[in-house]
């Protein structure tokens, strides 16, 4: 905790280590009242390190130091050694030599929830990205790999499962009904990567065998009470390794694989090696109480985390500023497989509405970064969206243009020689230059600059010649610290439609053969500006551009609502179909913004959702992505100086009007997709429940009669959480408050023993703004089932409140922001992770409208003015408060 300034770290000034450890040997007695750490590890001089005789350095936080012996021999405190806050420093070490530190901690009191703590009852710890050095002493960077063995002694009784990573190679009880278990990991790895849990845990078994025949135990670690909440996860997993051998050709390592289940975690999930720590809800899952989305997040999820054994582990980041080597590589394997897994055109319509709508804002906020950061204060405030969004856009811009087959060839290439080391981004893209032969030197922009590119394009129509002439701009706004940016590298995929919904051929000469030429094509774009010729065209063809959004960027263009409509029923791409209907209810209602309250809402617009709603030859999948309106969060992303209560009421006043327009299609809808036998997760299933949904919630939307009737025989009936959740939060957001307050009534009565769909519980009131204004939200917060030690519950009370309920969150009076900067101040003391995090939305405070920014800015004043701000905290508020 601080009031003066954290040291910011610079990519520039990167270092070598000037020691190297080959062992780790750590034994861990845990106790109720804490627990003794013994490390002793194997130091080396690095060889490649400068400066011959430099002093022992190693991190620490939050330790009580209790013995050092270097070489058998007990060192003294000022003598031999120092503690220095943040650094155990000994002045004087031989070339190699033999270190044991025994320090002692407190997980039952660390709230922070890095380093080893205790959740429900058990140990277990997170060490990414600098949790390590809050168990001992160590050099805490990923550049320092080690081989483990770790021993655990704990109670018998209460922490039967002592899990570590690698194999387990020794066990035995010991005095005071005791044990202990020793693990030992063959494969060098960061200190980030250690993971040990102990607890009372039941195991559910099953097995995978591998490529070469090898055969690999998969165990489940949870609580009792969720033993019937894993299958899904264990089938992820062996889906997960399958695919990594037939579509990267990568072979799991170890002989055991373990995943645990854990309430209390930062984050989603941890890529230990061998030892996947878990979220409890990106892993727990039953038909009663999952919902489609969260079955569907825990696989990709379970597949992230499995995937990060080959990027992340056996190939790791040098340093925290190449996170994105293996998250941003990591989140573009794990994608590609939930697409392989499901409908592609959906998983592509998802990460991009992420995307565009998540992390353009942050790319165009005050915590704007490169994909490779050149400086941070606090690497825990990197985890983003731009490192693993955008990051996988990147990776995925180089497999467009490399092609599968190349693209193939670099990352065996790239797995092969930096096997076993801890490398740059610099390197993954050497090595797809290496194994592809092509140039990707104005590519590497990408990982240096900051901002989303715009491109504009104009177009013109030579009747005469027939050909179409389109001109795209490419243009990069400036980012805080980012000016004057270079023109980037951008494969930028098309189409052309003729009048009849044709697919045109792409002819680039005027030699071409039509027959011959491509309906789609990958323009590659280099200088600020291009114009591009297509020959052989009788009519003015109506463009499909950024095909499959094959690259980050905004693309603008003057589509007419005609044309839109066109696209949306005819682009061969279905994710631009997609697209084309977004953009034309984006036009809809940023046109309706300051229009008088009578003003005509767009028939087209109501025209093109009646044949959605209809159409039963297209993919329901996509009809039911396609019927979603784009978000508030999306139309403030796109908004110059958005007016929040504005965007809100016309969106809503669009809704209710297209629900009202088209009550009777809604009802056909709902019926014609009732549930059919027995739930399963086919992407046919997910979109008829998805479109059932829907029409629920629209109809609601309009207080129809026979939707809550529906709603509530549904809530009543349904076998599953989906359908569930569906009604309840359809009813929720309606007029109808006798039956919310009902539902939500009997819904807590009956779930209230599952954290995860209390979860749910409480996202339904926080995110709607009839059972979420304020005072409500107040009221959950002192509800028995809030928990202010507990991520989850936090994010989906605070969290959720900030980031979904906007118009109640933007409140013209300020109150939400108060109320935020308050939350966000209580929890900086507990746990900064989660503190810095929720503040997010405030430090956007510049993009809004002036009576709102003014309000934004004096809750975050109010925050920076709070006695000991944590690091994680003040670089968030600081650089929001002076971009
Ligand atoms: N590496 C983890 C992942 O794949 C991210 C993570 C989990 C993390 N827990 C964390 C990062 C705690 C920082 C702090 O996605
Ligand atoms: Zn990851």
């Amino acid at each position: 905790m601080r009031t003066s300034q954290p040291k910011t770290i610079r990519l520039s000034e990167y270092k070598a280590p000037a020691y190297l450890v080959d062992t780790v040997d750590l034994r861990f007695e845990l106790f109720e009242e804490g627990a003794r750490v013994h490390a002793t590890l194997a130091v080396r001089r690095n060889p490649e390190s400068t400066g011959a005789a430099a002093p022992l350095m190693l991190d620490g936080d939050s330790l009580k130091l209790e013995q050092v012996v270097l070489d058998g021999k007990k060192l003294a405190a000022g003598d031999d050694y120092e503690e220095t806050g943040a650094q155990l420093v000994i002045a004087k070490v031989p070339a190699r030599f033999e270190l044991t530190v025994v320090t002692w901690i407190e997980p039952q009191n660390n709230t922070r929830l890095e380093g080893l703590y205790k959740s429900s009852g058990m140990f277990c710890t997170q060490c990414e990205a600098e949790g390590f050095r809050c168990i001992t002493y160590f050099p805490d960077r990923p550049d320092v790999m080690a081989r483990y063995r770790t021993r655990i002694e704990a109670d018998k009784a209460s922490c039967p499962v002592l899990l570590s990573n690698g194999n387990d190679v020794e066990r035995g009880d010991l005095e005071n009904g005791r044990h202990f278990v020793t693990w030992e990991d063959p494969f060098p790895k960061p200190s980030y990567l250690f993971a040990l849990v102990a607890g009372d845990l039941v195991e559910k078994k099953d097995n995978f065998t591998t490529c070469s025949g090898r055969d690999i135990d998969l165990r489940i670690y949870v609580e009792a009470r969720n033993a019937a909440k894993c299958e899904h996860a264990l089938d992820s997993l062996k889906r997960s390794m399958r695919w990594d051998e037939e579509v990267y050709g990568r072979e799991y390592d170890l002989d055991i694989f373990m995943i645990v289940a854990v309430d209390d975690f930062n984050m989603g999930a941890m890529e230990n090696k061998g030892l996947n720590i878990f979220n409890s809800s990106c892993v727990l899952a039953s038909q009663e109480t999952a919902t489609d989305l969260a079955f569907q997040r825990i696989e990709s999820i379970v597949a992230h985390e499995y995937f990060h054994n080959w990027s992340g582990n056996r190939v790791t980041c040098r340093d925290w500023f190449q996170l994105s080597l293996k998250e941003g590589f990591t989140v573009f394997r794990d994608s590609a497989f939930s697409a392989d897994m499901g409908s592609p055109t959906v998983k592509r319509i998802e990460d991009v509405t992420l995307l565009r709508t998540a992390q353009f804002a942050e790319d165009a906020g005050p915590m704007a970064h490169p994909v490779r950061p050149a400086s941070y204060m606090e690497i825990s405030n990197f985890y983003t969206l731009t490192i693993y969004e955008k990051g996988a856009e990147v990776v995925r811009m180089i497999h467009t243009l490399l092609g599968p087959e190349l693209f193939r060839k670099g990352s065996d290439l790239y797995f092969e020689r930096h096997d076993g080391q801890a490398v740059t981004t610099d390197d993954f893209v050497k090595a797809m230059e290496d194994a592809s032969g092509r140039d990707l030197t104005q590519f590497r922009l990408w990982y240096d600059q900051a901002g989303t590119p715009v491109l504009t394009v104009s177009d013109a129509y030579d009747a005469e010649l027939g050909i179409y002439r389109l001109t795209v701009q490419q243009d990069i706004p400036d980012t805080p610290g980012q000016t004057g940016k270079k023109p980037q590298h951008i494969p930028f995929a098309l189409g052309l439609l003729g009048t009849d919904g044709e697919a045109l051929p792409l002819k680039l000469e005027s030699t071409e053969d039509a027959a011959n030429a491509p309906t789609e094509c990958i323009l590659e774009l280099t200088k600020a500006s291009h114009t591009f010729e297509f020959h052989g065209l009788a009519q003015k063809p109506v463009p499909s551009l950024l095909r499959h959004f094959s690259a980050p960027a905004r693309v603008v263009y003057p589509w007419t609502r005609e044309q839109l409509v066109f696209l949306m029923s005819h682009d061969p791409d279905g994710f631009n179909r997609w697209d084309a209907g977004q953009r034309l209810a984006v036009d809809v209602i940023q046109s309706l913004i300051g229009a008088p309250e009578d003003t005509e809402i767009e028939p087209q617009l109501v025209a093109a959702y009646r044949s959605l709603l209809g159409d039963v030859a297209l993919d329901q999948a996509l009809v039911a992505k396609m019927l979603q309106l784009p978000s508030e969060a999306y139309l403030i992303e796109l908004a110059d100086s958005p007016d929040v209560a504005a965007i809100h009421r016309v969106r809503e006043r669009v809704l209710g009007h297209l629900a009202g327009s088209l009550r009777d299609d809604l009802i056909d809808c709902y019926h014609r997709n009732a549930s059919e036998g027995s739930y399963d997760l086919t992407p046919e299933s997910v979109a008829r429940r998805s479109l059932r949904n829907t029409a629920l919630a629209w109809l609601l939307m309009i207080n129809d009669e026979a939707g809550r009737d529906l709603a509530t025989l549904q809530l009543q009936n349904a076998d599953n959480m989906t359908d569930r959740m569906g009604a309840l939060k359809a009813l929720v957001n309606s007029d109808y408050a006798e039956e919310r307050s009902r539902a939500l009534e009997d819904f807590y009565e009956q779930f209230q023993s599952d954290p995860q769909v209390v979860e749910l519980w409480f996202s339904v009131q926080s995110s709607s703004d009839r059972a979420g204004q304020l005072p409500q939200i107040q009221s959950l917060l002192k509800h028995p089932a809030f928990d202010w030690k507990n991520p989850n519950k936090i994010r989906s009370v605070i969290g959720v409140f900030a980031g979904q309920n906007l118009a109640a969150f933007h409140s013209p009076d300020g109150s939400g922001y108060g109320f935020l900067a308050d939350q966000v101040c209580r929890l900086d003391d507990s746990n900064p992770q989660i503190a810095a995090r929720l503040v997010t939305p405030l430090t956007r405070w510049k993009k809004f409208a002036p009576g709102y920014s003014a309000l934004m800015r004096s809750a975050l004043e109010q925050i920076r003015d709070k006695p000991e701000l944590s690091a994680d905290l003040y670089e968030v508020v600081h650089k929001s408060l002076e971009a």
